[in-house]
């Protein structure tokens, strides 16, 4: 009989591509709507970087090409962790892929077996569980509580440890909630792994959107270089989310592993994206410190107009473009907030549990967008509110 693999009735989708449909689909009946709900900066590379794709593209740059990435720019990503992160790894422990989820999943599958427990942050990016899902692993969500300003809780964690544990995801800064996790939390997680024998999957695709000191990677703590896999790539930092390329920093063995996933899959990543890729990563015209100068500007704004709104409660977020709004106080959902919002308000985000069962009480609002949608937005939202305001009265 023909049928569909149990393993896709346990992966989930994405809470902010199913808000976007709906919102496109307003749009589509004549409906203003301004879009908060994608984690998508609101900018483009810089002319250099246009240039040298499509210089290479011209150029026939256009074949299949080295599993790996090309070494241009594999040396080139070393070379830009060192800059930027202060960590020391060879072009050989790089593996490009077709965007940061691509390498997720290929990492995973390359290291779980089925039952293998997986630790990950809840509230946290929606793959990490359902990929683990998917594998035939545990999904084991640690609590980001805004009680402990949604950092990881050490204790927490090691009280979770099992002896199928095989994994720890970390994710700062993270998506939904901006946390930027302190160097003690981070020292205590590497402590944690280097006693149970874990591996580590940073996912550091935020590290550069960062509004305080300087930025530490996991791969910094002792023990570390030999069980940590950092995942990055160019959608958030370089804010070319659609040329779909990320990367792997790995260990020895498990670069093969990964070279056997890229071989049985998607052989290369796309030769002349990678050449503009190179270009973006020099960023002679400065266009990651101008974007990130500009979201701390539109955070301070944003996070203030939504302190404003009744009911709402938000922490300035330390990295990422997120302001993750604890709704408790309006005496509402966050499902019910957001139907408001859409239908009625004209601003799409999303309910903070497409995040994980302890985002439940919040909302996620992406200020990757122009500062006048932000204040057109906050305008919305706080006319909105006189929907919940009745309901608190009602009380
Ligand atoms: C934490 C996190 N990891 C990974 C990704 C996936 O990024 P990419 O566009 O490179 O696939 C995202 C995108 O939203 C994210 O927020």
């Amino acid at each position: 009989m023909r049928s569909i693999a149990s393993r896709m009735s346990v992966m989930t989708g994405e809470g902010a591509l199913s808000v976007y449909a709906r919102a496109k689909e307003l749009e589509s009946q004549g409906h203003s709507i301004i879009h908060l709900e994608l984690g998508e900066p609101d900018f483009h590379p810089g002319p250099s970087v246009i240039e040298s794709a499509t210089r290479a593209l011209a150029e026939g740059k256009d074949r299949y090409c080295a599993v790996a990435g090309l070494p241009a720019l594999r040396e080139e990503i070393a070379a830009y962790l060192k800059r930027t992160r202060n960590i020391d790894v060879s072009a050989a422990n790089i593996v490009t892929a077709p965007g940061c989820k691509a390498a997720l999943f290929f990492a995973m599958m390359a290291l779980l077996e089925p039952g293998d427990e997986v630790l990950y942050p809840d509230p946290g990016f929606p793959g990490y569980a359902s990929i683990a899902l998917g594998l035939g692993a545990v999904p084991v969500p640690f609590e980001l509580s805004s009680r402990n300003h949604f950092q990881p809780n050490p204790s927490e964690i090691a009280g979770k440890i099992t002896r199928r544990t095989r994994m720890m995801i970390t994710n700062s800064p993270g998506n939904p909630t901006g946390t930027v996790y302190t160097d003690a939390v981070q020292r205590a997680l590497a402590e944690i792994a280097v006693k149970h024998d874990l591996w580590v999957l940073s996912d550091e695709i935020y590290a550069r959107i960062i509004y305080g000191s300087e930025y530490i990677s996991m791969l910094r703590y002792p023990g570390m270089e030999e069980r940590t896999l950092i995942i990055d790539g160019f959608s958030k930092s370089f804010a070319m989310t659609g040329w779909r390329l990320g990367y792997t920093v790995a260990p020895p063995e498990v670069v093969s592993a990964l070279l056997m996933m890229a071989v049985n899959t998607y052989t290369c990543v796309n030769e002349f994206v990678q050449y503009g890729a190179i270009d973006a990563m020099r960023d002679r015209e400065g266009s990651t410190p101008r974007m990130v100068a500009e979201f701390a500007r539109r955070r301070e704004r944003f996070v203030h107009n939504l302190n404003q709104v009744p009911g709402f409660q938000c922490e300035a977020p330390e990295g990422a473009f997120y302001a993750w709004v604890d709704i408790r106080g309006t005496g509402t959902s966050a499902e019910e907030i957001c139907r408001v919002l859409l239908e009625d308000g004209g601003v799409a985000a999303i309910p903070g549990a497409a995040f994980g069962p302890s985002g439940r009480d919040f909302v996620r609002f992406s200020f990757a967008s122009s500062v006048e949608n932000l204040d057109e937005a906050a305008a919305r939202i706080k006319r909105a509110s006189t929907v919940w305001q009745g309901t608190l009265a009602e009380r």
